[in-house]
């Protein structure tokens, strides 16, 4: 038998590198180690090369011996690399370039847009109070904008020029699909397909043929609500928007309410609240007159109850609509809508 190969040496071979193996920590100290064992020019290499040396007796034995070992230490390799892959992740040299004093590079974190941001508080003042959030189309029939709405044909709001109709026509002649210019379109297509009790709060975008200023935007969000039932009264208006105004603006707000006109509402009125920068005594923000107009609302008329199909004589309710960023610019104290909509990240990046 050769010098290089009997028993003893294996077993010795293999305790030394069992112990190497295990005290290896970086990365480089276990490749340097699999090189040393297991490399083209390695000791078991070396050593199953030798082989052709034993007595052809022991060959069978001394080669599957040293098989086994050659298996057992791949298998120990891997291991300690997958024990360690953090630590093995960088070679010493890397690790040795690395300066941790360095600051990070600060990746951009995506916030909510203002709006959205607006529009869940708005519908989370509400959401206690039993409404249910539904959304509508945003290019509309001009039935549900309009007609069941009680806007007749010759209503100023149906002028080409006050908004945006879709250049398609019907078989009849007519445009019937337009963007819509609110959304209390979906006060009829609820109705429409529900039964009473109704309470529900619309979000959603709606678009106007309007001269941009730091006030008016020609697409921006709105907020409707619409509560439906027997025996609903004013007075339920009036609780409800108190709860929500308390609730955005505050626990001292009081609210005022007068006479307005939106033709799908009877009474109709304009709700506003005491201005909350000057406590009512009159700045800037609510014009020196101590109030600050937050939304349209009135109790639902009764032809539009009957044009859905509800009893006006049974059923009852009252609808408001609010705009979206007008409550975020009281809210943030915010001068000028058209920064909602310009992308600049120094303006989105505040909220
Ligand atoms: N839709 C009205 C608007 O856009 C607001 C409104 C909604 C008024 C519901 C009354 C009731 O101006």
């Amino acid at each position: 038998m050769s010098e290089v190969l009997n028993i003893e040496k294996i077993g010795q071979i293999t305790d030394n590198a069992i112990s190497e193996i295990s005290k290896s920590v970086s990365k480089d100290e276990i490749s340097n180690l699999r090189v040393k064992y297991l490399g083209r020019k390695g000791i078991i290499p070396a050593l199953l090369r030798s082989i052709r040396d034993v007595d052809v007796v022991d060959r069978k034995i001394f080669g599957q011996e040293l098989n086994v070992l050659k298996n057992n230490l791949e298998e120990l390799f891997e291991e300690k690399i997958n024990q360690n892959k953090e630590d093995l992740y960088l070679s010493d040299k890397e690790k040795s370039l690395q300066d941790i004093s360095l600051p990070g590079r600060k990746k951009n974190v995506g916030t909510l847009h203002p709006t959205s941001r607006v529009v869940r508080e708005i519908c989370d003042a509400f959401l206690p109070m039993g409404f249910q959030v539904v959304e509508g189309p945003e290019i509309e029939l001009d039935k549900y904008n309009f007609e069941l709405l009680n806007i007749p044909k010759d209503h100023p709001s149906r002028d080409m020029f006050d908004t945006f109709w879709v250049d398609w026509k019907n078989d009849q002649g007519e445009y019937p699909l337009l963007m819509r210019t609110h959304t209390s379109p979906m006060q009829a297509r609820v109705m429409e397909t529900t039964e009473p009790p109704v309470r529900v709060l619309v979000p959603g975008k709606v678009f106007r043929y309007e001269a941009t200023d730091a006030s008016h935007e020609w697409h921006f969000f709105q907020v409707e609500g619409l509560a439906v039932d027997r025996g609903i009264t004013f007075a339920d208006l009036k609780g409800t928007v108190y709860e929500f105004a308390r609730t955005i603006f505050g626990s001292d707000r009081k609210i005022r309410f007068r006479c307005d006109y939106f033709p799908f509402v009877e009474p109709g009125v304009d709700v506003s609240i005491d201005c909350f920068i000057c406590e009512g005594n009159g700045c800037r923000v609510c014009g020196k007159t101590g109030w600050i107009e937050i939304m349209g609302a009135g109790m639902v008329h009764p032809k539009v109850l009957s044009s859905v199909g509800y009893d006006p004589e049974i059923y009852s309710g009252f609808a408001f609509g609010m705009g979206v960023e007008r409550i975020a610019m009281l809210k943030y104290g915010i001068e000028d809508i058209r920064l909602f909509y310009s992308n600049d990240l120094r303006f989105l990046k505040q909220f």
